[in-house]
């Protein structure tokens, strides 16, 4: 069985090392799992004025988070947050009223920073955001990452050995995550 994980990059830097990190966790999943980005960059700022007639930015970024099996964010920490540009795209995403496209989505959380404590205060946040959402959320493994630029290669590969083991670890479970959520969701089931 092939799941279909749509993935937000929470930064909008040219350089980001989220992205970076976008790429050695693709790199490293299991092959059960596809990938498609799910862009934010041209979403303008979400107001209840569009509600009644989402711009075509929005609507397809809807349709690409209900066409998912499940959802990965990763993202920076922002001012001991989720930065502007994520939540904008979730506020989108989760209106207009009643056509919330993330409920029961089985979604993963990750994030590096330059700093110690990795995005935590972030995935924090999200948390509580994505509960609000009703997308169910793995738990653990946690991936609060340090990030070494010395450790990655442009294209994704992980060149130190046990930040490698513990990325892939990590999408090994959110792969049997989103199994194990479909599975108790799919029609029939609910
Ligand atoms: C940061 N950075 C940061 N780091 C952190 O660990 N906690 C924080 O609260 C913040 N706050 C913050 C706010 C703003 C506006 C910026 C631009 C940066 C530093 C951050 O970890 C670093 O810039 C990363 O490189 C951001 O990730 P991307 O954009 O490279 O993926």
């Amino acid at each position: 069985m092939t799941y279909r994980i749509g993935y937000f990059v929470g930064s909008l830097s040219s350089t980001s090392i989220n992205r970076v990190l976008s790429r050695a966790l693709i790199g490293l999943a299991p092959p059960s799992l596809e990938f498609s980005e799910i862009a934010i960059r041209d979403l303008p700022l979400y107001s209840a004025d569009h509600d009644q007639d989402y711009p075509p930015v929005a609507r397809a970024l809807k349709e690409a988070i209900e066409s998912s099996d499940g959802i990965l964010f990763v993202s920076p920490e922002y001012n001991r947050s989720i930065p502007g540009a994520l939540k904008n795209a979730i506020d989108w995403g989760s209106r207009p009223w009643g056509t919330n496209s993330f409920a029961r989505k089985p979604t993963g959380i990750v994030g590096a920073s330059i700093g110690a404590i990795g995005t935590a205060v972030m995935q924090s946040s999200m948390r509580s955001v994505l509960s609000f959402l009703n997308a169910p959320q793995l738990n653990a493994p946690e991936v609060y990452l340090t990030f070494r630029p010395e450790h990655y290669g442009d294209d994704g590969t992980v060149h130190d050995e046990s930040t490698a083991d513990f990325l892939r670890h990590y999408m090994e479970e959110y792969a049997a995550f989103v199994e194990r959520v479909l599975s108790v969701t799919a029609p029939g089931h609910i």
